[in-house]
């Protein structure tokens, strides 16, 4: 080979590893990484991303040489000189891919082991998954459950999830990785943050016409912050299943008795009705399923008195559908996911705004 064309090559090989490399860095192709599990799993991607790079430059860089230097003249319609195998190119091709491809299996064998590997002192959370909502529990603490997963920063943290109906799925982007959560079985996940920030979380298995609104937040704290915030909601949620744990906000730490209608919003926010219903005293706009505002004259149409209608509605829901409404959307479940005293407290609620609603 002259050294005309090495130096063409070269010069080739730059030129497209450049626009590739361009390519690659340019746009955010990826999340901040929020975990050091998320920062390993960024590290096998441009640990590929790079040999990808190498590899393009150098076959771009031969066939664009080629293209240009051994184009045939327009009256050529000779075949060209026969080719014979050539032994040391062909174990040199076959040998440098296995390399590269038995590296990239390592590295990622590592970083797999890595990631699940629990640290001590691991914080467990319980995470349930049912149409349309994600709920967390934490069981080291008594009867603390949030409807966003809040997260120590620096903790090695284990989720254990289940699904209640149907397969469901959660992904935070910024933590790079993604589980599926199937009936009847436990699935779990490693996390340990190490960025404070408030990142989306979100459902990504279709899983019903609510599935798009099927989004939570990780909130990853400072320890202290973490620590502070545990203990404020032990103490909020007392002996009895929990009630007030509805807001993302930290809440005040007063123990005050809650009154019925904010228990009832609160078994409201917990269990999701917001994704698919639209109710002005609880600043829902679902548009999946029925308008709760509008209880007064579904009731009246269904020809039965306003409590009994909300509360036949929730525990047995296909008994009486709104028409221009879909069937069979609705869990059919609330009947036991509720205790008597949660769903007293919902019915009231409803029968409540709706009535001020109905008398607008
Ligand atoms: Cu749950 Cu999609």
């Amino acid at each position: 080979m002259r050294k005309g064309s090495i130096v063409a090559l070269l010069g080739l090989a730059v030129i497209a590893g450049g626009v590739a490399t361009a390519v690659a860095l340019v746009p955010t192709w990826l999340p901040v990484a929020a975990s050091r599990e998320a920062g390993r799993i960024h590290f096998v991607i441009w640990f590929v991303v790079v040999i990808c790079i190498v590899i393009f430059a150098i076959v771009a860089a031969v066939m664009i040489y080629a293209v240009l230097k051994f184009r045939v003249q327009e009256d050529d319609f000779e075949d060209g000189p026969p080719v014979h195998g050539h032994t040391g190119l062909e174990i040199t091709w076959t040998a440098i891919p296995f390399a590269l491809v038995t590296a990239i299996a390592i590295v990622s064998a590592i970083v797999l082991s890595r990631n699940d590997a629990q640290a001590e002192n691991t914080l467990r959370v319980n995470v349930v998954a049912q149409q349309f909502e994600f709920t967390f529990s934490y069981p080291d603490a008594k009867n603390v459950t949030s409807p966003v997963l809040r997260l120590p920063e620096g903790r090695s943290v284990e989720l254990y999830m289940r699904a209640l109906d149907v397969i469901h799925s959660v992904f935070v982007p910024e933590f790079s990785q993604k589980e599926d959560m199937v009936p009847g079985l436990v699935t779990q996940l490693h996390i340990t943050p190490d960025r404070v920030g408030t990142f989306p979380l979100e459902c990504t298995e279709l899983c019903g016409l609510g599935h798009s609104l099927m989004r939570s937040q990780a909130i990853v704290m400072k320890p202290a912050a973490f620590d502070a915030w545990l203990e404020q909601q032990e103490k909020s949620a007392g002996p009895a299943p929990p009630t007030t744990t509805t807001s993302t906000t930290t809440t005040s730490g007063s123990a005050t008795p809650i009154s019925p209608s904010a228990a009832g919003l609160a078994v409201f926010n917990q269990n999701g009705c917001a994704s698919c219903h639209t109710l002005s005293a609880a600043n829902a706009t679902g548009t999946i399923g029925p308008d709760l505002d509008k209880l007064v004259s579904y009731a009246k149409q269904a020809k039965q008195p306003l409590p009994a209608f909300v509360h036949e509605s929730i525990v047995d829901p296909e008994a009486y559908v709104q028409p221009g409404y879909p069937k069979g959307v609705m869990p059919t479940n609330f009947g036991h996911l509720l205790t008597k005293e949660q769903l007293d407290h919902l019915v009231t609620f409803l029968v409540q705004s709706a009535q001020k609603s109905g008398n607008k």
